[in-house]
């Protein structure tokens, strides 16, 4: 798999940890030193579709292509505008790209991973040539904003990028779930309303609407399971672990990264962050970043790159990828 290009966009209201302190009872110092983050994007209007639209508009011009070109819209969130339409339908109505074939896939954090495995098996078959996969969420209309342990952690944005086939770039990916603790970290509940039972009257599913994590859980698991899965995707590409350029994880936390690279053995300096910056943007993190550094020439001298999500399910996965 080729990335032909990318593109990224986040909301233009940025809300501080100072901000946040004057709804619920927290502060910079707490939201700083446990996670990392100082800010994060929250949208006054634009649904994930309209992010998502934005970053893919970016991704196609920077690939040089049109939008006919693109065959397949790959869109992971768990925050979508509705059920119906898929939020990647309504990506293709609003980039005119009408020859794709549009769909969604959720898996939280590690979304975007996973669409983007997607993609490179349509591509091996053949079935496609040029494929948009983008992360986008709304993540501040699943918080819960009276909720201190969670409503500084999120924030909105989307990321894309164009991929093609290209035999001479390797493309390895190991991934995996496990559905039995997946009450860890929950979140819109649909209750079951229908002519047999209207579970509105016990209340208990308008209670599990926002997204509710047990953080300790959710870092426990991370800081075992990331290190595992990369060690595993190094080994089936065939390289060793100092052989990768540069690590781009889901942007949860800094802790979770520091400790991630402590466990690999390789050097923080590896593992860029950006999260200071857009908070947990779950899907969307690792093509924001991707794209970010990108821009930036940070990749400019890069080849080797793996990629890792990580959260609810709960889902993880990493991908070994060359530029
Ligand atoms: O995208 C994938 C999913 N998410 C993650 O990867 C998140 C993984 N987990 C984490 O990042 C961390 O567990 C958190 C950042 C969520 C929490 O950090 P922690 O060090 O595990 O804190 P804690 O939950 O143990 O809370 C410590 C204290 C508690 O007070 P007491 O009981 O010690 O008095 C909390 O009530 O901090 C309190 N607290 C806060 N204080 C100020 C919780 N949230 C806040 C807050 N401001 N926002």
């Amino acid at each position: 798999m080729k990335i032909l290009g990318s593109g990224h966009y986040a909301p233009h209201t940025i809300v501080t940890n100072d901000d946040l302190s004057k709804i619920v009872e927290t502060n910079d110092e707490w939201i700083s030193t446990r996670t990392g983050i100082k800010t994060r994007h929250i949208s006054d209007g634009e649904e994930a579709s309209d992010l998502a639209a934005k970053a893919s508009i970016e991704a196609i011009e920077d690939a040089g292509i049109s939008a006919e070109d693109i065959d397949m819209i790959l869109l992971a969130t768990m925050t979508p505008d509705a059920m119906l339409p898929n939020c990647a339908s309504t990506v293709q109505k609003k980039i005119g790209a009408t020859n794709a074939t549009c769909f969604d896939i959720n898996a939280a954090c590690s979304g975007f991973l996973f669409a983007l495995n997607t993609a490179n098996a349509y591509l091996v078959s053949g079935m496609c040539k040029t494929i948009l996969v983008i992360g986008a969420e709304t993540l501040s209309k699943a918080t819960d904003w009276s909720d201190r342990s969670t409503c500084v952690l999120f924030g909105d944005g989307a990321g894309a990028m164009i991929v093609t086939a290209d035999d001479s770039k390797a493309f390895c990916s190991v991934s995996g779930s496990d559905g039995s603790k997946g009450s860890v970290l929950t979140g819109a509940a649909t209750p079951l309303k229908n002519m047999l039972v209207n579970s509105d009257e016990t209340g208990k599913e308008i209670a599990n609407y926002y997204m509710q994590m047990d953080g300790q859980e959710v870092f426990k698991f991370a800081v075992t399971k990331v290190p595992e899965c990369i060690n595993q995707v190094v080994e089936k590409a065939g390289k060793a672990v100092e052989d990768i350029d540069l690590f781009l994880l889901h942007q949860a936390n800094v802790r979770i990264i520091s400790s991630v690279a402590k466990r690999l053995k390789v050097a923080d300096h590896k593992f860029p962050v950006n999260l200071d910056k857009y908070g947990n943007t779950s899907a969307a993190s690792i093509p924001i970043l991707f794209d970010e550094l990108r821009k930036s020439g940070k990749l400019d001298d890069v080849n080797r790159v793996v990629l890792s999500g990580f959260g609810g399910g709960l889902t993880w996965g990493a991908t070994y990828i060359e530029l």
